[in-house]
């Protein structure tokens, strides 16, 4: 497997391009089923995770066309949802990515029935989707487990012919934002009105709604923790802009903060990122809003221990909490990080540890102990964001840092080595053959 090298203690200068959204870009994506006219998507970023939803909608029947940017820029995807051949999405698709579930909604809702494998569970924890089936059951569907697979059937339109899901009151327990969106999706063409309360209020949320608007759908309030959906019988194409992706964003403001530096973060959208901007001005890193993005400033003065919860937007994001921890691991002083949205989010703790990091965990809280300097070690990425975590940590560390099974960050950092080197870092990819050859 390829592995990610990073030798530690440059500071980071020049420009960086943010990419568009893949948490926004996903959902949207699945909306191409709601219509039988293409929908166009613009500033796609290139990740594994867009290839997968991609090989699930093509086997439903989606055609899919891309056209790749050049020198760097973002790909756009045409969607076309007018042949759709199949109602089932497979197992050996889904299990490859949970946002695969965002077909639900919007296969039940045009074709009346859906047959989803469960996404089961992963390393950050066991991730149920019964808010989505829950929510889907209050539109009317029949909705079963069987071997493995959600099975979901509309009930009859109320003008008896053919079956359509109908406008109902669905109330969240707890905040989802894949049950939001899910529910926004089978709503906009269901029969009547739907009312989604406690909904989550993410930027992607609200990007979803722009896109549904824009194909037809009358919707309200998303952003807020109530949205009312006014059902259609059809929606139309539309063209769209993916938003800037905050996570990205955020973790590249955060790898700044440890290394030190300046870095222009080319279209990226404060507005998306303010409680993250108000932390890490706290914590001694200055994020600036300029023309064209966002400006990380952070000198020579140390890092400032603060302490971080993690909640539904607007509040500080659990994307983010790895990152974060690396760079508290490096302050002056002690922080408090509490995570609770998922109950096993602190896997790159052991690997941090193994950096030198100084960090103890107490069920949903981890008190870190800034050390000044981290050294570099071979490390393994165990998901997502804590991969990232361990990049960052490797930036600021002294020697050199291998980070095993990078295909979690192919999932959502697009074109990562490329983007760092660029501002003057020192990382490379290995190709698994070279990393073996060299073991
Ligand atoms: C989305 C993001 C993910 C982010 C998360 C929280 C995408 C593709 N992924 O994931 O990057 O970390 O939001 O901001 O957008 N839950 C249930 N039952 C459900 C659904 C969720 O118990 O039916 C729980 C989850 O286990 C978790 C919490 O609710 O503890 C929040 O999860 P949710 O907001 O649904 O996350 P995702 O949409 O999966």
């Amino acid at each position: 497997m390829d592995q990610i090298r990073v030798h530690g203690g440059r500071p980071l200068h020049g420009r960086l391009p943010i990419s568009g959204a893949k948490n926004a870009a996903l959902p949207l994506m699945a909306a191409g089923l709601l219509t039988a006219d293409p929908l166009r998507l613009t500033n796609v970023p290139r990740l594994a995770d867009i290839a997968s939803m991609t090989s699930i909608l093509r086997q439903l029947g989606v055609r899919i066309e891309r056209m790749d940017g050049i020198d760097g820029a973002a790909d756009a995807l045409t969607l076309s949802g007018e042949d759709i051949i199949s109602t089932v999405a497979p197992y050996d698709l889904v299990r490859k990515m949970r946002a695969s579930v965002l077909v639900l909604g919007p296969l039940l809702a045009r074709f009346g029935e859906a047959t989803v494998s469960l996404p089961g569970g992963c390393a950050i924890g066991n991730r149920p989707v019964d808010l989505h089936l829950k929510g889907l059951s209050e539109l009317g569907a029949v909705v079963e487990i069987e071997s493995g697979y959600i099975k979901a059937v509309a009930p009859k339109g109320r003008d008896g012919t053919g079956s359509r899901l109908r406008g109902g009151r669905v109330a969240f327990p707890f905040v989802s934002v894949g049950a939001t969106e899910n529910l926004m999706m089978a709503a906009a063409l269901a029969d009547g009105e739907t009312v989604l309360v406690n909904s989550a209020r993410e930027p992607e949320i609200v990007d979803l709604a722009r896109l549904l608007t824009a194909m037809g759908a009358q919707i309200e309030g998303a952003g807020t923790d109530t949205i009312h959906i006014q059902g259609c019988d059809t929606l139309s194409g539309a063209m769209h802009r993916v938003i800037p992706d905050r996570i990205e964003t955020g973790s590249y403001a955060m790898a700044v903060g440890i290394t030190g530096g300046d870095v222009l973060l080319e279209g990226a959208d404060g507005c998306l990122i303010e409680a993250v901007i108000e932390t890490l001005g706290d914590a001694g890193v200055t994020v600036e809003v300029v023309a064209d993005g966002l400006r990380v400033v952070r000198g020579s003065d140390p890092v400032i221990g603060v302490d971080v919860m993690t909640e539904p937007y607007p509040g500080f994001p659990t994307d983010l909490q790895a990152q974060f921890m690396a760079l508290m691991t490096v302050a002056q002083g002690a922080s408090m990080i509490t995570e609770t949205i998922f109950e096993n989010r602190f896997m790159h703790v052991p690997e941090l540890g193994r950096m030198g990091a100084n960090i103890n965990v107490h069920h949903a809280s981890a008190m870190v102990r800034g050390v000044g300097r981290l050294t570099g070690a071979p490390v393994m990425a165990t998901d997502l964001r804590a991969s990232v975590s361990l990049v960052l940590a490797g930036l600021g560390a002294q020697g050199t840092t291998t980070i095993n099974r990078v295909y979690h960050l192919d999932r959502g950092y697009d074109r990562l080595v490329e983007k760092l080197s660029a501002c003057g870092a020192s990382i490379e990819r290995v190709p698994s053959e070279r990393a073996a050859a060299e073991e």
